[in-house]
């Protein structure tokens, strides 16, 4: 059967330029398209395998505990081989990186990656959007360094406001206070919008919904509540821990008067959050659906392991080893062309097709691919 692909575009060539069906970029992309015609936007980077937290939806601390064989440091890739990939895959669509990890403040000097990353342009000259995902730990220290590297924004989990709560979910000892605290420094660098993300439990931190929405309501911090998933292989997820982001819009609605929503349209096309906005115009909200209402078939991301694998799919089981190539006198050429048949070859759509078949076995660690 004749590739896809190639018999829409029969001359199609990296190098090439063609406006994205996904039009909302408004910058025209290079042909990588993959199976589901799906073109490549977002590249998603871990920089460690390591956390300072224990989420117990993440690393629970039974398995990550001091025996884990976490990556040797000789294996991760180095900033200039990040870089590398991080460059052809600009040239081919990518307009946003996310630096993720594990905990990405935990590798050292990362402000000098984010410099090298900051200097990509997109193929119609555009600086690329360039933003972090933390748990907010080591925030207030590093937010400077890392605006003055260049980064553009960060995101910052946080599932609690009460303390005890929070160390339920994150088995760690940090207090709230502290993240908060990260919050305001790296809101007052600039860093900015910033979004915090709270996934929600069923029998965990149900009740720290309302404080969570209260607390950000009227601030310049837009909190996101994110379903449980049954992301790697370790967490036990099931069904009847999540909690639906209707339930959760609901639950916010009939708090009180003061807390009516209304939907908002999406920023993009692909945005994993589905946005609400307070009636009273206290701001908005967001919640991540991808067990309720899968957004695969906008899913334009491309994730980057700490030792080099690229991943399709934040629930895949494989990922293909750029290192070695990285490491073998490959040329810039054949690394492309390597990238380009990888997307192009992608028909990941995990979340729409869960529960109608039997999913990967020994999913990979979300601490490994990055959130
Ligand atoms: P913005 O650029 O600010 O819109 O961020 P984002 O929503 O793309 O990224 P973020 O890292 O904030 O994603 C929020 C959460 O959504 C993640 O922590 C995951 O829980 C979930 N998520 C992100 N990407 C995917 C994905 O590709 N598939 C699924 N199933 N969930 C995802
Ligand atoms: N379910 C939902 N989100 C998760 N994250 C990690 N594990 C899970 C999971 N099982 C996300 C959270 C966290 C980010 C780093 O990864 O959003 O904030
Ligand atoms: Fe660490 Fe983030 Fe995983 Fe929590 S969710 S253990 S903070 S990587
Ligand atoms: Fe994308 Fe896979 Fe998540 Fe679907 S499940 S949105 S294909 S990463």
């Amino acid at each position: 059967m004749p590739n896809r692909i190639f018999s829409i575009f029969p001359q199609s060539s990296p190098s090439e330029l063609v406006q994205s069906q996904f039009g909302d970029q408004q910058v025209a992309k290079s042909v990588f398209l993959d199976t589901l015609q799906r073109p490549l936007g977002d590249l998603r980077i871990s920089v460690t395998d390591r956390c300072n937290f224990r989420c117990v939806y993440c690393m629970p601390r039974e398995v990550f505990g001091p025996n884990y064989p976490y990556l040797p440091h000789r294996a991760f890739l180095t900033f200039e081989e990040i870089a590398r990939l991080a460059k052809l895959l600009v040239a081919h669509g990518v307009t946003k990186i996310r630096l993720t990890g594990g905990e990405p403040l935990l590798r050292k000097n990362l402000e000098k990656l984010v410099g090298m990353l900051r200097q990509l342009k997109t193929p119609v000259g555009s600086p690329i959007d360039l933003t972090l995902t933390t748990n907010g730990a080591l925030l207030a220290q590093k937010a400077q360094q890392l605006k003055d590297a260049g980064l553009n924004r960060v995101t910052v989990s946080l599932d609690a406001l009460d303390d005890t709560i929070f160390k339920r979910m994150n088995d760690a000892d940090f207090s709230v206070a502290h993240v908060l605290n990260g919050l305001e420094v790296a809101h007052k660098v600039g860093l900015g919008p910033i979004k915090v993300n709270m996934v929600v439990k069923a029998g965990v931190n149900r009740e720290q919904i309302i404080p969570m929405a209260r607390h950000f309501k009227n601030s310049p911090f837009i909190l996101r509540f994110i379903e449980y998933m049954d992301v790697g292989s370790t967490n036990g997820w099931t069904m009847n821990e999540v909690i639906s982001s209707q339930a959760v819009i609901d639950h916010i609605n009939q708090s009180d008067h003061t807390m009516q929503l209304v939907p908002v349209e999406a920023n993009y096309s692909g945005e994993t959050a589905q946005r609400w906005k307070y009636v009273d115009g206290g701001g908005e909200i967001g919640v991540i659906s991808s067990v309720t209402h899968a957004f695969c078939h906008e899913c334009t991301r491309l994730r980057l392991s700490t030792e080099g694998q690229l991943f399709t799919c934040l629930f895949a089981n494989h990922g293909h080893n750029m290192r070695e190539l990285l490491r073998s006198n490959t040329d810039d050429e054949s690394i492309s062309a390597a990238l380009a048949h990888i997307w192009k070859m992608r028909s990941d759509r995990y979340s729409e097709l869960r529960g109608q078949q039997t999913g990967p076995k020994n999913k990979v660690e979300m601490s490994y691919i990055g959130g």
